[in-house]
């Protein structure tokens, strides 16, 4: 089955740990949507790139182990932008089992001349993989302490904004239906009000609307600026409106 969704022109883009809602998708999860793949001959492209960056209580499962004929079936594509901050190297991983799939994504690569990456780029990459151990399990828990920081932040003083418990990336969903915007209002309300540029819900699709997306993969005291940010254009917006009094 795997082999005729290889031939097939049907795929579907799997985004595990997924951006923007954080979900790390289960064993339980990935195996369904994986046999429903193959009895459909579908081919699954994986894209693992946040695959390192997992809260505490969830782990990630790399769509591919979970099964020979699911490896067989798929294109796992990682990278260590996230992992390291890398992105300005411009590589990654694509591993693709298959051989008649991994050859004819070779050739493609080829014919385009997408595989020149510059020297510093590998021995960035080799490097970060090989050394980079410690500096990540620093960032990792750098990084839960900016969630619990976030989370408490917006739970005191943004009671109108609920957060989306992330389970996976330096993403986070924040639910901002309760301030009563549409989804440009809301944009216009939190770059020119609240002067924060975020990526707005909408831009990712249908039902996005009234949801933004923060990067919270920064300095603590930046995050805690542009929550104060936010904090004080909701109080004068409500107020305004009368929902709030001074
Ligand atoms: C799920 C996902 N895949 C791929 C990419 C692109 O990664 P790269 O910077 O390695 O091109 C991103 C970047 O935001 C991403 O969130």
């Amino acid at each position: 089955m795997g082999y005729l969704a290889i031939l097939s022109d049907q795929r579907i883009i799997l985004c595990n740990p997924h951006n923007p809602v954080g979900r790390v998708w289960s064993r339980e999860e990935l195996t369904k949507m994986g046999q429903i793949c193959m009895e459909n001959d579908v081919l699954v492209i994986s894209d693992e790139a946040h695959m390192d960056i997992v809260h505490k209580g969830s782990t990630h499962t790399p769509f591919a182990s979970i099964s020979e004929s699911f490896a067989d079936n798929s294109i796992t594509c990682t990278a260590p932008s996230k992992t390291f901050n890398l992105a300005g190297v411009q590589m990654a991983n694509n591993i693709i089992p298959n051989k008649e799939l991994r050859n004819s994504f070779t050739n493609m690569i080829d014919r385009l001349y997408l595989g020149l990456s510059n020297t510093f780029g590998v021995t960035t990459v080799e490097n970060a993989y090989r050394y980079g151990g410690e500096w990540f399990d620093q960032f990792l828990d750098y990084l839960e302490g900016n969630l619990i920081f976030l989370t408490e932040f917006i739970e005191t003083n943004l009671k109108e904004i609920k957060v989306i418990p992330p389970e996976g990336t330096y993403l986070v969903w924040l639910d901002c239906r309760g301030l009563g915007m549409d989804a440009k209002d809301l944009e216009d309300f939190l770059q020119k009000k609240a002067k924060i540029a975020f990526d707005e819900g909408y831009t990712f699709g249908e039902g996005g609307e009234g949801f933004t997306r923060v990067n919270i993969a920064c300095p603590r005291h930046i995050l805690e600026e542009g929550l104060r940010r936010i904090e004080k254009a909701v109080n004068e917006s409500l107020i305004r409106v009368g929902r709030k009094t001074q």
